[in-house]
């Protein structure tokens, strides 16, 4: 979409030690170089720990770094946390926040998020918002009130201009890791829907503007279909995004 950035981003998760970082990162490095790639951000979301590591290695490259979440608060008594302004120190420009296993592993809430992305915005982070359905609200029905009500309890307390550094992604739970992905309608009809209830509130322009990815067993074998659909702005990629050859064909979809 002419309007709007191409975005792919593997997130990692809890994976890859120090030495698979680098080789990982040098690998995807590579084959980016390979590709014409004007249109399409590239941004990979190693481990904490990993973060500095990947960012001194990516520079002089397209290739982005996220981090995977943050705490909430500027510094303080929080044993084991990570601020935003840590995060932009070590020259990390975006973050994750809000995906699944954070919400259901770690009880975070649309309450506690709404204060991650402020705290995020307000350090000048760029912040990738995850949400999305679980198989039983798909099953009874209720998948777009569930979405709906993540992104307002999230978001809707933001002004316009917040949404230049906002990212949605939209992963189904019930495709989450589990080999099943939403069929490029379901994507295209959510995605819709996401951008309707965002034009709905901040006016068209907004909404148009804002890059909506789908999370949720991509992979090479589907992306180009996903992608193809007019609201899907890219991906947000979990298993596959740790083979540099899956993750590369992923962003040669679009
Ligand atoms: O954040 C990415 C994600 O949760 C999707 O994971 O392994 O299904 O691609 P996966």
């Amino acid at each position: 979409n002419i309007m709007r950035k191409n975005i792919v981003a593997g997130n990692w998760k809890m994976n890859n030690d120090l030495k698979a970082t680098k080789k990982l990162v040098k690998k995807i490095r590579k084959s980016l170089k390979k590709s014409d790639l004007k249109d399409t951000r590239v941004i990979i979301a190693p481990t904490f720990v990993n973060l500095a590591t990947a960012v001194k290695r990516s520079k002089k490259s397209k290739l982005e770094v996220a981090a995977q979440n943050m705490h909430q608060a500027k510094n303080g008594a929080f044993t084991g946390e990570v601020s935003a302004e840590m995060l932009r120190s070590i020259g990390v420009k975006t973050v994750i926040l809000g995906h699944s296993e954070r919400r259901a592993y770690f009880g975070e809430t649309d309450e506690l998020l709404a204060e991650k992305v402020n705290a995020a915005l307000a350090n000048k982070l760029e912040v990738i918002f995850c949400f999305g359905e679980e198989l039983a609200d798909r099953k009874a029905g209720k998948e777009e009130a569930v979405v709906e009500s993540q992104i307002k309890n999230a978001l809707f307390h933001l002004e316009a201009e917040a949404f230049k550094k906002i990212v949605l992604a939209y992963e189904p739970v019930w495709a989450i890791g589990t080999g099943e992905t939403a069929s490029p309608e379901q994507a295209q009809d959510m995605h819709a829907f996401i951008r309707k209830t965002l034009a709905d509130k901040y006016g068209s322009d907004v909404a148009n503007s804002v890059s909506i990815l789908y999370g949720g067993s991509v992979k090479p074998a589907n992306a180009k279909e996903i992608f193809s659909k007019p609201d899907v702005d890219g991906g947000l990629i979990g298993g596959a995004a740790l083979k540099a050859e899956d993750f590369s064909a992923i962003i040669n979809a679009f």
